[in-house]
């Protein structure tokens, strides 16, 4: 068995291969002057089970890129089995035609992936559950918020409040109130589907004295959990944080959820970036290793 840490994931590709006692079959990459992607994979497939991690943040075209050259590649090289770790699934979002003549990209990214030989297919968090359904091949979303949760418990922060910012993240802040205790709930947000422009309807929250964290999948420019942490500061929380699994932190989101009031920012390396405290590399190891890996 082998596990193959893509150029966007290779940290955490190497922390599951430590887990996982397995060899690493290291990537040779480059881009070419015009922006093509070049990869070589270093080792023996033949026959073996393999398992490729590489997340699609961005650029996530040139991540998913990658990611179709070393599946491909791994299975030209006569792997028995490629697991497609993607532990950020780009274009999630676009899971259908919202506005007529849409692209629903995710479906182009599925069919691409398992085109180029994906045999099981594991993400964490994917947006929607649903978009698993669209695989023909076995698929899976792993969930990061009990990590998350745990991180706060460890620092204190038992009995905080558990937020969602919209209503499609309502079961990510109930799986955290499981760990936090202190209840949890959730904000009606609206996106106006032409300028992206987002509005939050504030409701009253038990949060009075107390603290809290907002919950999401995703951070992107910041203006969902920013609007969501402005509510729970006006409404008396005491401590609030905002968590997710993917943190893309766009722009000035950084600052932008400071400025909200937050106490802090803690995100997975499902994404790298300056907030992925909290590592999913446990989580797909076991979830690996109870496929047989
Ligand atoms: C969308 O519903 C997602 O779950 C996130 O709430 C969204 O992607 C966050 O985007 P932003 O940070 O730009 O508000």
């Amino acid at each position: 068995m082998i596990v193959i840490p893509g150029p966007a994931s290779e940290e955490l590709g190497r922390k599951v291969a430590e887990l996982l006692e397995a060899k690493v079959a290291p990537v040779v990459f480059k881009r070419f002057p015009d922006g093509e992607s070049y990869i070589r994979l270093n080792a023996d497939f033949k026959g073996e089970d393999v398992a490729i991690i590489q997340t699609t943040s961005p650029p996530q075209d040139t991540h998913l890129m990658q990611m179709l050259l070393m599946v491909d590649t791994a299975k030209n090289l006569e792997a028995r089995k490629v697991v497609a770790v993607v532990p950020y699934l780009a274009y999630a979002r676009q899971d259908k035609r919202f506005l007529e003549g849409e692209a629903v990209s995710i479906e182009t990214v599925i069919k691409l992936l398992e085109a180029s030989g994906t045999d099981e297919f594991l993400t964490v968090n994917t947006h929607e559950e649903n978009v698993l359904r669209k695989f023909s091949v076995p698929a899976k979303s792993l969930s990061a918020m009990p990590l998350l949760a745990e991180y706060f418990k460890k620092r204190g922060l038992t009995e905080a409040f558990s937020l969602a910012p919209d209503r499609g993240a309502s079961e990510l802040a109930k799986e955290a109130a499981e760990i936090l205790g202190g209840g949890y709930g959730w904000l009606r947000k609206e996106r106006d589907r032409l300028t992206g422009e987002i509005s939050t309807e504030e409701k009253i929250l038990d949060v009075k004295d107390k603290d809290a964290v907002v919950f999401d999948d995703i951070i992107s420019t910041g203006g969902t959990v920013a609007a969501a942490v402005e509510i729970l500061k006006r409404q008396g929380a005491e401590k609030v944080y905002a968590a997710c699994a993917h943190p893309l932190l766009i722009g000035e989101a950084q600052k932008r959820i400071m400025q909200s009031g937050a106490d802090g920012i803690v995100g997975t390396d499902c994404v790298p970036s300056p907030v992925s405290i909290v590592s999913v590399a446990t989580l797909i190891a076991d979830a690996l290793a109870k496929r047989g890996f």
